[in-house]
């Protein structure tokens, strides 16, 4: 049985990666692909709790190390029970978030040690890496610029600056340190030139694996 892509997909607020999303799932499904949609936190029924409990804004007491195993318990459970055995049986999972927003958010952006996030992460990902990372690069400055021109101001997403423009710049390091796997994509630009870049770079994926389009 051949086995499927894994691919992740990362950026910060409003860099529009959920409609990349889309458009990469009905890409693949037009050509007659079996993909499996998912995200994180999240995924199976017990790492959704994880999710409800993680996401809660009322956990306002929770502590950075709490959350940080929280996001890596629902990642250990995803990745057992619905990401490897999908990818295994020939799906392509295309999932909403991985471990480089733990990477970001709980150490650039928290302030957790890098290495005890991922020796964390190592233990649940069980040695599955994605074989692909997009991620879609967007300045939150600019994010929220848009947004403002958009709908207004808001004040909590500027008090929250700082932290968003700390866990870009760790996605920034992070695609320098892993230039094969994370795929650093212009986001600034209008959705259909993202996409004609991110079709590219499936089309490449596949025909390395051995699916040919016709
Ligand atoms: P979500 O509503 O799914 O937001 P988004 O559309 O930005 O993906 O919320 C997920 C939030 O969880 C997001 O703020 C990033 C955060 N997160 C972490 O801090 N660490 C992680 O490991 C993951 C997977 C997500």
């Amino acid at each position: 049985m051949k086995r499927g892509l894994f691919i992740t997909v990362e950026g910060t607020d409003g860099c529009g990666k959920t409609t990349q999303i889309k458009l990469m799932e009905q890409y693949l499904r037009s050509r007659g692909h079996d993909v499996l949609l998912t995200r994180e936190p999240g995924g199976t029924s017990i790492a959704e709790k994880i999710r409800d409990l993680v996401l809660d804004p009322a956990n306002s007491e929770m502590e950075d190390i709490t959350e940080m195993m929280l996001y890596a318990a629902s990642r250990a459970q995803h990745i057992r029970e619905k990401i490897k055995p999908s990818v295994e049986s020939g799906r392509h999972v295309i999932c909403d978030r991985f471990v480089d927003s733990s990477y970001v958010y709980q150490s650039f952006g928290r302030g957790i040690d890098l290495k005890i996030v991922e020796s964390v992460n190592r233990i649940a990902v069980d040695g599955m890496m994605p074989d692909i990372t997009f991620f879609f690069d967007l300045s939150p400055e600019y994010a929220l610029k848009r947004r403002i021109a958009s709908t207004g101001a808001d004040r909590i997403e500027k008090e929250k600056m700082d932290f968003h423009m700390k866990v870009y710049e760790g996605y920034r390091v992070l695609a320098s340190m892993y230039p094969e796997r994370i795929r650093t994509i212009d986001s600034s630009r209008e959705i259909d030139i993202i996409f004609e870049e991110v079709r590219g770079i499936l089309d490449g994926l596949l025909a390395g694996i051995g699916e040919v389009f016709v």
